[in-house]
């Protein structure tokens, strides 16, 4: 039984956020020197960085496919992510969960059938985490993805919208995860619309589910702004140093 908690006080949650505010989104892109991508994000309390290798060589041999690449993803928290209390970090069975969801999103986007026999690795290392660090890594690697320059339909976001009482609310962070009636990430290419990830821990009425569907839609306005600009970034400041010069 969950104890309970009031996690909203006069329309206000307990960071100062109405039902349908995001957290505060940072992201830049091109972090890490070796990968073929990368990026870093600050979901609120959460610190993720992604790097992408390949296409390259799928290995061992037996898992390649003559027709398409494989996208192989690794999700792990750092063992300073967070408190003990959910377990231990780095691969256990939440992680391989998480890979497997995250892995089956761009599977989705990326054009596969480009590159048969090679394979795709997107590594996620959750460094702090509080609430929704698939959904914040999905959103990560996706500009990570893109930085690498790996032919895609689409980039997608993700966000998880839940229920707290009878309010539907977007973004919850790990005390409002903790003590909420439902969490559910979503994963959306903004392109074509699709939904390329829907899990759910909880339950929730179909209006309900509609109020978050429409929640996470919006909020995706926001979070591709934030990912295209950090892709865009780079270029704007090499350009303003050739204006100076
Ligand atoms: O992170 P996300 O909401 O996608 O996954 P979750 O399994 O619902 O976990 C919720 C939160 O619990 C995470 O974001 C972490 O802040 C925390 N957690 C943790 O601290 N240690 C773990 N081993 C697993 C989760």
């Amino acid at each position: 039984m969950k104890a309970k908690m009031d996690l909203i006080v006069n329309g206000k949650r307990l960071d100062g956020r109405g039902p349908e505010d995001l957290r505060e989104i940072k992201i830049t892109s091109n972090v890490i020197r070796n990968a073929a991508g990368s990026a870093y994000i600050e979901w609120g309390a959460n610190k993720i960085i992604s790097a992408v290798y390949g296409p390259r060589e799928a290995l061992p041999k037996h898992i390649s496919d003559p027709d398409k690449a494989i996208i192989k993803c690794r999700y792990t928290m750092a063992p300073f992510s967070s408190l003990e209390e959910h377990g231990k970090p780095g691969m256990n069975r939440r992680a391989v969960e998480i890979s497997k969801v995250t892995a089956e999103v761009f599977e989705d986007v990326i054009l596969v059938d480009s590159f048969p026999g090679n394979e795709i690795s997107i590594f996620i290392e959750v460094l702090q985490g509080d609430g929704g660090t698939r959904a914040a890594g999905i959103t990560c690697a996706a500009v990570a993805l893109a930085t690498s320059g790996i032919p895609m339909r689409d980039m997608p976001y993700a966000v998880s919208a839940g229920r707290i009482g009878e309010s539907v609310v977007l973004d919850l962070n790990k005390i409002e995860d903790n003590y909420s009636e439902a969490d559910m990430p979503v994963a959306i290419s903004p392109r074509t619309g699709n939904i390329n990830l829907l899990q759910m821990d909880g339950i929730l009425t179909r209006e309900q589910f509609r109020q978050a569907i429409g929640m996470v839609k919006k909020a995706g306005e926001t979070i591709t702004r934030i990912q295209k600009e950090a892709l865009i970034k780079p270029y704007q400041e090499i350009a303003e140093k050739y204006m100076e010069g």
